[in-house]
């Protein structure tokens, strides 16, 4: 019998809650089932239990040896997709393989990667000619990754390099996966043109000009999130932030904006994309 603080604590119960509305609530309560069924069924003993924004993912042996890790989400979508692009990309070592899946039912087996350090823990950037090596692999296949943040890039040891997991995988502007580096840490204009022109010049068939107005757009939505945080955390977004979304919009549309229209139209826009593209979310039988 799995210990059901082990299987979900009252903090990554809230976190799904958070993410996928009241209707997480039936899922939640049947994961100890889900957890325990798969763990008899492909052999698992669970060491470990991580909180994603998205999904319980635990870390343990299958067989008694082979490390891995036990993957589940409420949204099957997610799943699905995941699925999609791990198996595309089995053949390249810079993305996690994926050894089991019961993606109609959320569930993802994968290897797990060792040392398995996040590129968002270390002091520094990793560096752009291992991000690169991964970035042209994976790339390769047609596929954008879709979620390459640093927490979603693992050290795969000296030989393998780095690793990404967690694809939220399309078809698409490849330039898509390097905006979370070229963003990193970053805190003036000169810097990010600086950085985009190292990555660009690594990485074959990105863009500079398009990596750039990536940053722009994308960094609207950030401001947006950064500003819903802050009615919790009390923390700025930051003055290169807010510029460099100001400058997209007023690209966009020609005239200067404030922060607070920022806000409020990001806001209303957020508010309606969840609304529209919320996925039926599937129920463990
Ligand atoms: N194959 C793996 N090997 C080692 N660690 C892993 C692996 N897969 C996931 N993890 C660990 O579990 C954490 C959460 O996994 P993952 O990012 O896939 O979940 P998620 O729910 O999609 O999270 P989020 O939405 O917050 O990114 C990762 O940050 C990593 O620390
Ligand atoms: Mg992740």
């Amino acid at each position: 019998m799995l210990d059901p603080e082990f299987v979900l604590d009252a903090a990554a119960r809230e976190r799904l809650r958070d993410r996928f509305g009241p209707d997480a609530e039936p899922w939640c309560d049947g994961l100890a089932g889900l957890v325990a069924g798969y763990c008899r069924r492909w052999g698992l003993e669970l060491d470990e239990a991580l909180s994603g924004g998205t999904s319980r993912v635990f870390l343990g042996r299958q067989d008694g040896a082979r490390p891995v890790v036990l993957k589940l989400t409420p949204d099957r979508s997610i799943a699905e997709s995941e699925a999609i692009a791990l198996r595309a990309w089995a053949r390249t070592p810079h993305a996690v393989d994926l050894l089991e899946s019961e993606p109609e039912a959320g569930a993802l087996l994968l290897d797990r990667v060792t040392p398995g350090t996040k590129a968002a823990a270390w002091p520094g950037l990793p560096p752009l000619e291992d991000f690169a090596e991964l970035a042209a692999s994976t790339g390769d296949y047609g596929l954008v990754h879709g979620d390459l943040h640093l927490s979603n890039i693992l050290d795969g040891g000296p030989v393998r390099g780095l690793v990404a997991i967690d694809p939220r995988p399309s078809c698409g502007d490849r330039t898509w996966d390097a905006i979370d580096i070229a963003m990193a840490r970053v805190t003036s204009a000169g810097e990010l043109d600086d950085r985009i022109s190292r990555i660009t010049a690594l990485v074959p068939g990105l863009n500079a000009g398009r990596l750039r107005q990536w940053c722009q757009a994308t960094a609207v939505i950030s401001v947006v999130q950064r500003l819903f945080r802050y009615r919790h955390d009390g923390a700025v977004p930051d003055k290169f932030l807010l510029d460099l979304a100001a400058s997209a919009c007023e690209r966009l549309k020609g005239r200067s904006l404030t922060n607070r229209d920022l806000a409020v139209g990001g806001a209303r826009l957020a508010a309606q994309v969840r609304q529209r593209h919320r996925l039926p979310l599937y129920r463990s039988a």
